[in-house]
């Protein structure tokens, strides 16, 4: 008994040992461990240098990175780990309550670091989303991967290996109850850990429909999916925008809707100091978010879409006359409610959960935010107050109506 205890023991050790080569970090709130992670990851970029030729550099997440930026919520977290000169790797995690997975992946880079992108001929940040495959993943255990798996998306390959992650840790203390990866369970023994590995199949399934959305354009789209995207100034991000977006054009005398698929959008962008802009490019369609800094307010001024749909030519159309998402700076704007924008006439824009700031945005994080009328609670008073209006003027009519009979009636008299 005693010698097994032992033995188990130096296997876990072993097993520690093993995993513990990459990045060890431990995320606090209230001096309590709150997100941990130890993992290994390799880098794979591809980029123009001088001279028209397509360069790739391969390069590992470095031992030294720091965590500013981190956060730990009740319902999200995020692991951010920054490195080099201007690089950083974000993972966002959520929960259900049963069970967190990790939503999102923003890796950024700087190609203007020449050290790592020699003779580059762009300069500045880039950054890409991937959906990774982490998902499931029990509360109160860690997520544990020692496969690899390899995440594309744009420029870009991220392979993670030797993962032991664990967000949402409860009392202080990481779990010592794991919950594995698929590819790390040996297909023979497969049967005892179904339930997760079960668990974990239908997922990817039911949210495959809504990447493919180019192939149905008639029948109604499923609700896209929400991605989150930044754009990093100098030092830091200085814009930050997070909502699901549908556009309907019109072309040839069709009507299509396209959903935005977040999962492989590169995003870049820039900010100054009267006006910002947002570029997203997915495979199937590219947007351009042009804000401006005006009078204490900032909205959103102009925006150029182009999209490939699955038949027919490209579309593409712009407007930069546009008075929307307007709120004053130093806040963000947001509207949760499902609304659409009339951009041109052959063009329309439908946002959900759409949450912005073009302008100061401090440490990460977006400022207050001024809600759309749709999402306030006074959205409801507007029947009321329609009503209200109408049995006034109703009685105003009736007031009027009543008075001008009596004067009728007493000019007669007086005749
Ligand atoms: C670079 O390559 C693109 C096509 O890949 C071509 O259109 C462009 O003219 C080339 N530029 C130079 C400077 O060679
Ligand atoms: C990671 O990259 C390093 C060099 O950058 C390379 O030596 C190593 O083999 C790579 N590992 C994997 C798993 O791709
Ligand atoms: C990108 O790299 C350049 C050159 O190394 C550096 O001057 C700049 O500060 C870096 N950008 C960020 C955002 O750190
Ligand atoms: C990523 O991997 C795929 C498959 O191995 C390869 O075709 C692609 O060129 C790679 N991309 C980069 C940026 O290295
Ligand atoms: C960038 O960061 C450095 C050190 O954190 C700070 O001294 C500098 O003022 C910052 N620059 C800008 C433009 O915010
Ligand atoms: C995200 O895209 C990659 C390839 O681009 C794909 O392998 C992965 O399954 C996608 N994830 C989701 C959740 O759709
Ligand atoms: C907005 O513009 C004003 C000048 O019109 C400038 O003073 C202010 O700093 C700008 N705000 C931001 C957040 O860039
Ligand atoms: C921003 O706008 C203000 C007022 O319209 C102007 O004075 C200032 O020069 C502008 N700044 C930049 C960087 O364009
Ligand atoms: C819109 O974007 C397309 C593709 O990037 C570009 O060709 C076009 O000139 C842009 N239109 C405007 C008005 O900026
Ligand atoms: C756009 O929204 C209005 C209400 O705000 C609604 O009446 C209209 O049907 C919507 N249009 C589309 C194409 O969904």
């Amino acid at each position: 008994m005693a010698w097994s205890a032992v033995l188990l023991s130096l296997l876990m050790i072993g097993i520690e040992f093993q995993l513990s080569h990459g990045v060890e970090v431990s995320i606090s709130k209230d001096d309590k461990l709150c997100l941990y992670g130890e993992l290994m990851v390799n880098f794979t970029v591809k980029y123009e240098s001088v001279g028209n030729t397509t360069k790739s550099v391969e390069f590992p997440l470095p031992e030294n990175v720091t965590t500013v930026g981190s956060s730990c919520g009740d319902k999200s977290s995020v692991l951010k780990l920054a490195f080099g000169d201007g690089h950083s790797w974000s993972v966002t995690f959520t929960n259900d309550g049963k069970t967190y997975q990790a939503t999102n992946i923003t890796f950024s880079y700087n190609l203007s670091d020449a050290a790592t992108f020699p003779n580059s001929s762009l300069s500045g940040n880039l950054s890409v989303d991937i959906n990774p495959h982490i998902a499931d993943v029990e509360m109160d255990t860690c997520y544990l991967c020692k496969s690899k798996d390899t995440l594309q998306v744009g420029m870009v390959n991220q392979t993670l290996w030797n993962v032991l992650i664990q967000a949402f840790v409860n009392n202080g203390s990481k779990s010592e109850k794991h919950t594995t990866c698929a590819a790390d369970t040996p297909a023979t023994t497969a049967a005892p850990t179904t339930h997760v590995t079960s668990t974990t199949t239908p997922a990817p399934t039911t949210t495959t429909p809504a990447p493919t959305t180019t192939a149905a354009p008639a029948p109604t789209l499923p609700t896209p999916t929400v991605g989150n995207y930044m754009v990093k100034d100098v030092n830091a991000t200085c814009l930050l925008a997070e909502f699901a977006l549908r556009i309907g054009f019109t072309q040839d005398d069709k009507y299509v809707e396209m959903n935005f698929e977040p999962n492989g959008t590169t995003s870049s962008g820039k900010c100054g100091v009267n006006s910002s802009e947002l570029v997203l490019t997915s495979d199937t369609i590219t947007i351009m978010l042009s804000f401006i800094n005006e009078t204490n307010k900032f909205h959103l001024n102009a925006v150029n879409v182009t999209a490939k749909p699955s038949a027919g030519e490209p579309f593409s159309n712009s407007n930069s006359t546009l008075n929307l998402w307007e709120a004053s700076l130093g806040s963000s704007y947001m509207c949760n409610a499902k609304q659409n924008y009339t951009i041109t006439e052959n063009l329309t824009l439908f946002t959900f959960n759409l949450h912005v700031q073009p302008f100061g945005v401090n440490n990460n994080l977006f400022s207050t935010a001024e809600e759309c009328f749709l999402d306030s609670d006074l959205s409801f008073l507007v029947p009321i107050a329609v009503g209200v209006a109408l049995s006034f003027l109703i009685i105003l009519v009736l007031i009027s109506y009543l008075i001008g009979r009596r004067k009728s009636r007493t000019g007669y008299q007086s005749v």
